[in-house]
């Protein structure tokens, strides 16, 4: 199973992320954890303990620029990257890291050539068919185009009951479509009560397919940084819920 995790700036992607890779593991499951967050920090949450010490491959200027073979406006369309997860895959019991960084959008001041190798790495490693694969993005879906966005089984847009994630979300889904995701599902993030779900289920128009609750756990985990998973197991079963609605709806 692939699933991309999207949704406004702080609603929790990397939270329930974590929570969705860890829930995989515990399954018996061998996961591919792919971190695409312009400030990424899924290694910490996750408890790997060199998490401070990994560097986003987005950050290597050096080479991103051998592989994209950069020489002024030319660079590489294909470049080489079908040894980088060996050089940079992180590895904890079944889950294997990917730390990507931002993947930037195209238009005015793009890093064309640097988002070349990212988009081929990402790309290559979103056709590994032996593991399920959780990729934790920056907000919208813009930056991952057609291609990209085909390879992925489901996208989870995650929302908390605020107007501003809600409209953000919306505006993914409309992206999503546009870019022919059939399978998006909302997940709701920092619920207090079941008011906020109906204001998340009035403004959406259908449920979430999963609900975490504000939790002080989690909270408090993420101040100590203390793996997510050990700290909140009522949201692991939420998390496995979640995961066994997917697969039945494939
Ligand atoms: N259910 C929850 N209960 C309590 N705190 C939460 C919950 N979900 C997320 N948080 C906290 O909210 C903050 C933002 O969460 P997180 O980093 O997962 O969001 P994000 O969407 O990945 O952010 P970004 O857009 O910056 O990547 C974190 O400090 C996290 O610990
Ligand atoms: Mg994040």
């Amino acid at each position: 199973m692939k699933i991309a995790i999207s949704g406004k700036g702080g609603v929790g992607k990397t939270t329930i992320s974590a929570f969705l890779i860890k829930a995989l593991e515990d399954m018996g499951r061998k996961v591919l954890a792919i971190d695409a967050d312009p400030s990424p920090h899924l290694a910490r949450v996750l408890g790997f303990e060199n998490a401070a010490e990994i560097r986003p491959i987005a950050e290597m200027q050096e080479l991103l620029q051998e592989r994209s073979e950069r020489n002024g406006p030319f660079y590489k369309l294909n470049p080489k990257v079908d040894d980088l997860p060996e050089k940079f895959m992180q590895q904890k019991g079944n889950v294997r890291l990917m730390v990507l960084g931002a993947i930037q959008q195209g238009g005015a001041g793009c890093a064309c050539a640097d988002n070349a190798v990212l988009k081929s790495l990402l790309n290559m490693l979103l056709l590994s068919p032996d593991e399920d694969i959780v990729l934790d993005m920056e907000a919208g879906v813009e930056h991952l185009g057609r291609g990209t966005i085909s390879t992925v089984d489901h996208l989870l847009v995650v929302v908390q009951p605020y107007k501003g994630s809600l409209e953000t979300a919306k505006k993914i889904q409309r992206l999503a479509e546009d870019l022919g995701l059939e399978h998006l599902e909302f997940i709701a993030n920092n619920v207090e009560d079941e008011a906020d779900i109906d204001f998340i289920v009035s403004e959406l128009g259908r449920k979430p397919l999963g609900v975490f609750w504000s939790s002080k756990e989690v909270r408090q985990a993420e101040r100590a940084s203390m793996p997510l998973s050990e700290a909140c197991p009522q949201c692991m079963k939420t998390a496995k819920d979640i995961l066994k609605q997917l697969e039945q709806s494939r």
